[in-house]
């Protein structure tokens, strides 16, 4: 069957209203956002692809949760509904609550790591490097070098390199290994519970914590299920808790995979790191029954977990992304395969071959992509992920991101006809100069130039779509 049979397990009820501005407008846009598409005021922006983080479609159960929001201080009947809904799913000792995942990786950072240790993960995610910096660490890379392989169709692209792991872990002072679940910046690519069954033992065998990065979690769940031998008939939740099982403690970002505008969970097993975490979460975040979310935020993260173990939920959103990455594959763009979890990622080293990585190709291919139909992206190349001044010669890569129950097919097929008329005037998209970059995460805020004019993009709007 063809992915878009695949039809939604839910109905629209509540709708936003969006429009395509003109040509000129979106030139004009661009320009004022420094050419950096994080800069665009949402009104300008037709569909919006930036991110899956915080853009989900609550569901009436979720909106019905937050009348409950008990918003005591301390002791919130919500804290302790929360709490039973992530044990119910994931199975962690202890919960500390956070506003959002980089809450949550702040204060992991803060307990576990010591100036000069390393913390060795599947690639990075710019965030949890940047607080794991923060606190002195030294951020150290032991993924399998098809991760970095936007070619290579393996099936769990986002494992551990455990040679790699191991001599680290034998060398090195490791303050806790980090497994990204869909590793976000190999493409959403999951990890094999075979993989993890091995990271775990040489983790045990150093006496290293082993974390995960569980923001999408469900969907590495959905992986294994569907690709990994002997799994396909163990129920979906299981398969969750097996994984989680095997970890001391995870991270969450639970703007993505728990349908919430904002709020974060540090999951721990142990006791003692578990106190330190309480003791700075009330310097950070708030007391450690709210950690930055509001009663009725919690609630909707509570019921937002429970759909997240939801199978047919889950197998949607990943079939979404496939279905988009067909209609882009079959119009010739280059992407990255297997098609991962939350996104179907460009590469813009095939797409824009004339341009060089240090003139930003990807920055300028999400600008182009922008400019072309109000379609806003993701740069995830050298501005995203070069260290200082460090050569950088990793992907380079433009995330089109699904917020999950919110676009229909129709959506991204009008995506994938912007994209296609992008491919077809690539050799006239040009490079980027950089003229603002700030000391951390640059490629929220940094702001570019063209190198030459943009070439003039998408024809007037069609007249079914309202043009201000
Ligand atoms: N870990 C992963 C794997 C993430 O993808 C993110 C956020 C975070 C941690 C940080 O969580 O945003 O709630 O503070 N990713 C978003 C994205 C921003 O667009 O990929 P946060």
């Amino acid at each position: 069957m063809p992915e878009h049979t695949h039809v939604p397990p839910w109905k629209i009820k509540v709708i936003e209203p969006i429009a395509l501005v003109s040509p000129q407008r979106r030139l004009a846009a661009l320009d004022e956002a420094g050419w950096n598409t994080f800069g665009l005021r949402a009104e300008d922006v037709f569909i919006d692809l930036l991110t899956d983080s915080g853009t989900s479609a609550l569901s009436q159960e979720q909106r019905a949760a937050m009348e409950l929001g008990d918003e005591s201080y301390a002791g919130s009947r919500s804290f302790y509904r929360l709490e039973a809904a992530m044990r119910e799913t994931y199975g962690y000792k202890h919960l500390i609550p956070a506003h959002q995942g980089r809450g949550a990786e702040h204060l992991l950072s803060q307990i576990a790591v010591r100036p000069g240790q390393l913390v060795a993960s599947n690639l990075y995610f710019t965030t949890s490097r940047a607080h794991a910096e923060l606190a002195g660490g030294i951020w150290t890379d032991v993924s399998i070098p098809e991760a970095a392989d936007p070619e290579s169709d393996h099936p769990f692209k986002g494992n551990l390199d455990c040679e790699k792991l191991d001599a680290v872990l034998r060398e090195g002072d490791v303050a806790f290994v980090r497994v990204e679940t869909c590793l976000n910046m190999a493409g959403g690519q999951p990890v094999s519970i075979e993989n993890l069954r091995q990271v775990r033992a040489l983790t045990l065998g150093h006496g290293v914590p082993l974390i995960l990065d569980a923001t999408r979690a469900s969907e590495n769940a959905f992986f294994v299920r569907e690709r990994e031998p002997g799994w396909a008939d163990v129920p979906f939740g299981d398969v969750l808790r097996t994984m989680t099982s095997l970890s001391d403690g995870a991270v969450f970002s639970s703007k993505k995979d728990h349908f919430v505008p904002i709020g974060g969970m540090l999951c721990l097993n142990d006791d003692a790191l578990a106190e330190r975490a309480r003791e700075l979460v009330v310097v950070y975040e708030g007391f450690p029954h709210y950690g930055g979310m509001s009663g009725s935020a919690m609630e909707a993260l509570a019921q937002g977990i429970r759909e997240s173990a939801d199978e047919e939920m889950v197998s949607q959103y990943v079939r979404q992304g496939r279905y988009l990455g067909g209609l882009l594959r079959e119009a010739g763009v280059p992407i990255v395969v297997p098609v991962g979890a939350h996104a179907v990622f460009l590469d813009a080293k095939r797409f824009l071959p004339h341009v060089v990585q240090t003139d930003f190709p990807a920055q300028s291919l999400a600008a182009a992509i922008y400019a072309a139909g109000g379609v806003r992206t993701m740069e995830r190349g050298i501005v995203s992920g070069q260290h200082g001044d460090r050569p950088y010669h990793g992907l380079e890569l433009v995330r089109l991101t699904l917020p999950r129950r919110v676009y229909t097919a129709e959506h991204l097929d009008y995506v994938a006809a912007v994209v296609s008329e992008v491919l077809a005037v690539r050799d006239e998209v040009p490079g980027l100069r950089m003229t603002y970059a700030p000391e951390h995460l640059r490629f929220f805020t940094a702001r570019f130039e063209p190198l030459v004019p943009f070439p003039p993009f998408g024809a007037e709007a069609p007249p079914e779509l309202a043009v201000r």
